[in-house]
């Protein structure tokens, strides 16, 4: 915005790993290419290995570092608190912020149970700063654009979603036991992890989930203890092997209360697939289709089509009309992974200017906890659960 005085808004971050390295990149690359009043400052990073979190500030660019995350809080000089550590933190984190006035933006899932989660939800409510989670899917131009097929009526009523998340990078049973695997530490394992991204799209495409009835199972009960390295790498540790107490996949069925009928298959152990983030809506008019591999792209079907044409065509949402697409290249340049967090955290720096939580805010991560939580009730009891909102 040249010319235009943008407001300063000074970031605190908590954790510096992978999704810290995503988070500063969409910081520092958010002023490059969106025009905004509110231009992030990365004042400070917090972590607790002194010499790492060092190390972590002058790659990434962030100005100071703490070595314990309530004084990164206290600090004056930070507006926003963006927490990018294991799950079991989320909530302390996330309450001391709210209470200190700090605005929040959280990787999800939002806590480790509903009861945190709503905790959560109500200290942000009761201490009026702007908050957000990290579903960051929602914000690629093709989903975007989906989104806006559907409002349009496009496909008319929908009938079906299907959101398969389909990773294998812990398939090897030496892979180590890692706070992804310890329900003390991340809540839950594949649902949690990856199914929540897709239960995610589903309410953000379709709408509320009604009920649910799933299944999870665990294939590999123990693991050399070990600890994540940045990614979804890791490294062992020591050759004593440690319980793995959370799911390796599941799936379930659910209804929304629009009436359309869903299935959801989440697992870390489907060999071949990396990040295989699909979804297939089908409604009375057509269909489409999203894989986060080739991202750019939206499958559109059209019942309308005339006989003989008829098939699913290939639209690469890199046009000037797709959502945040015009703000990169030419038709046809494509954009990746990372750029998913820079339109979320410019949706956040509106949010900061207007005062208004953009979503998936506090409210929608609670939603999200409650459909977790019931797939899980629903694995032990075999029954279908309805969602108490
Ligand atoms: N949106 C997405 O697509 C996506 C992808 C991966 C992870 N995540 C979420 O992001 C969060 C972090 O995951 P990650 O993959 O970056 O993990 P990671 O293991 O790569 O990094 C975790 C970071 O937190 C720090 N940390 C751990 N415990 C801490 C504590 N008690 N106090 C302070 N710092 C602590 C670690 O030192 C490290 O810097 C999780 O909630 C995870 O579910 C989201």
């Amino acid at each position: 915005m040249v010319g235009v005085k943008q407001k300063e808004v000074r970031i605190g971050m908590i954790g510096y790993q992978f999704m810290g390295k995503m988070h500063s990149h969409a910081y520092r690359d958010l002023p490059f290419f969106f025009d905004t009043e509110a231009r992030p400052v990365l004042q400070a990073v917090a972590g607790r290995n002194e010499a790492a979190v060092k190390q972590a500030a002058e790659k990434m660019g962030w100005a100071s570092y703490e070595t314990d995350w309530r004084r990164l809080i206290e600090r004056d000089d930070i507006d926003v608190i963006d927490i990018v550590t294991p799950n079991h933190t989320h909530a302390d984190m996330a309450i001391a912020a709210a209470e200190a006035g700090k605005h929040i933006i959280i990787e999800k899932p939002l806590a480790l149970t509903v009861e945190q989660a709503e905790r959560m939800a109500e200290a942000v409510k009761r201490n009026n700063v702007v908050h957000m989670i990290c579903h960051n899917y929602r914000f690629a131009p093709a989903v975007q654009y989906a989104k806006k097929l559907i409002q349009d009526g496009v496909l008319g009523r929908l009938y079906h979603f299907r959101g398969n998340y389909l990773q294998d990078f812990i398939i090897d049973p030496a892979f180590p036991l890692v706070w992804r695997l310890k329900k003390e530490v991340s809540g839950s394992g594949a649902l949690g992890d990856i199914a929540a991204h897709s239960i995610d799209l589903a309410r953000f495409l379709v709408g509320d989930i009604h009920e649910v009835v799933g299944t999870m199972e665990t294939f590999i009960k123990k693991r050399p203890i070990g600890e994540m390295v940045g990614g979804l790498s890791a490294k062992v540790d020591s050759d004593q092997m440690g319980e793995v107490t959370v799911d390796d996949a599941v799936a379930f069925l659910a209804r929304f209360e629009n009436g359309t009928v869903a299935t959801f298959e989440a697992t870390r152990f489907a060999a071949g697939n990396r990040n295989k983030n699909t979804f297939e809506i089908n409604g009375e008019k057509g269909s489409i289709r999203w894989d986060m591999e080739n991202m750019n792209n939206l499958e559109v079907y059209l019942t309308e089509d005339a006989p003989g044409l008829q098939g699913f065509r290939l639209i690469n949402c890199t046009e000037d009309i797709h959502p945040y697409a015009g703000a990169y290249w030419p038709p046809g340049h494509i954009i990746g992974y990372e750029h998913t967090f820079i339109h979320l955290i410019y949706e956040f720096m509106k949010g900061v200017t207007s005062g208004e939580s953009p979503r998936p805010n506090f409210e929608d991560g609670v939603k999200n906890q409650k459909i977790l939580a019931a797939v899980e009730t629903s694995a032990q009891t075999k029954q279908w659960v309805t969602i108490d909102y």
